[in-house]
């Protein structure tokens, strides 16, 4: 590793275990320290632990403002300030269009795309607060590029991140805040293990199946590790992404080509 976050202060949602977990080791082993904010405090606490001493633990759900502000003041409390945010809690459904329920699009919606959209901006109130710019990189998806027959919901929720991301790089670069995202295919793991799950019960699958399926399909010919996220995720930190604004970026193996 190069030190390319040198002296970085970074808050990452969802990080208690994942890609965003894969994030915070890949953040700390390029010199910066790292918040990892997850609504599951006691996983999060275990993977500061794990990581060593330029970790913290911090609790935090997305879908209440109150633990936002609350986070965001603890993070710079405890670090000094934030200059990377990644948005990457998120949380994945599917169903067929006639049996999608209004409470799972309003739980889905207020963590994938409500979450992103207020946590950036208390970042971004920070950010321009203090001066010198920041990072901003939301987790979209290749599910955000288009629809998928029993992946409504998660697929318009990672449109909107798309989406966002394009008007808060608009309007936050003036401060010298680049805001991009990532848009990864296919990423083993326990998310997915959510996802076979669901593929399972709704294409009458045995459990595992789609994971296989999904990864053959692959151009690269397997499914995605956390770790062929980070040299993305460190990339759109540091400042060789200074003039990078308001992307996304697909990681992917090949899946999606835009
Ligand atoms: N795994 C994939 O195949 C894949 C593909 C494309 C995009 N993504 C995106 O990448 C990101 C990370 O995915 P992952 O596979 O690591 O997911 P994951 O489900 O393994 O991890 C999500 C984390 O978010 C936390 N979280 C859930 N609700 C929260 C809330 N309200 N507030 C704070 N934290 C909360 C969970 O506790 C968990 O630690 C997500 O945005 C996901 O949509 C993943």
């Amino acid at each position: 590793m190069s030190g390319r976050l040198q002296g970085k202060c970074a808050l990452i949602t969802g990080a208690a275990r994942g890609i965003g977990f894969s994030f915070a080791k890949a953040y700390v082993a390029e010199g910066a320290r790292v918040a990892i904010a997850d609504i599951n405090s006691d996983r999060a606490r275990a993977a500061a632990v794990e990581i060593g001493g330029n970790a913290i633990a911090v609790e935090m759900d997305v879908t209440k403002q109150d633990s936002i502000d609350r986070a965001v003041a603890e993070t710079v409390e405890r670090l000094g300030r934030i200059d990377i945010l990644v948005n990457n809690a998120a949380l994945f459904t599917a169903a067929p269009l006639v049996e999608i329920e209004r409470a799972d699009f309003d739980r889905v919606f207020a963590i994938n795309v409500s979450g992103v959209l207020f946590t950036m901006q208390a970042v971004a109130r920070h950010m321009v607060a203090r001066g010198g710019g920041g990072k901003i990189i939301n987790m979209a998806s290749q599910a955000g590029r288009r629809g998928e027959a029993l992946v409504a919901v998660y697929c318009a929720s990672k449109a909107a991140v798309i989406s966002l991301t394009q008007s808060a790089g608009l309007n936050l670069i003036q401060h010298g805040i680049n805001v991009n995202a990532i848009a990864p295919g296919v990423v083993d793991g326990e998310h997915w293990d959510g996802v076979d799950a669901f593929f399972a019960k709704y294409e009458n699958k045995a459990p595992g199946q789609k994971k296989k399926e999904v990864g053959e399909a692959v151009p690269f010919g397997r499914m995605g590790r956390a770790e062929d996220l980070t040299g993305m995720a460190i990339f759109l930190a540091s400042p060789e992404a200074d003039y990078i604004v308001a992307q996304t970026y697909n990681v992917d193996g090949g899946n999606w080509m835009s």
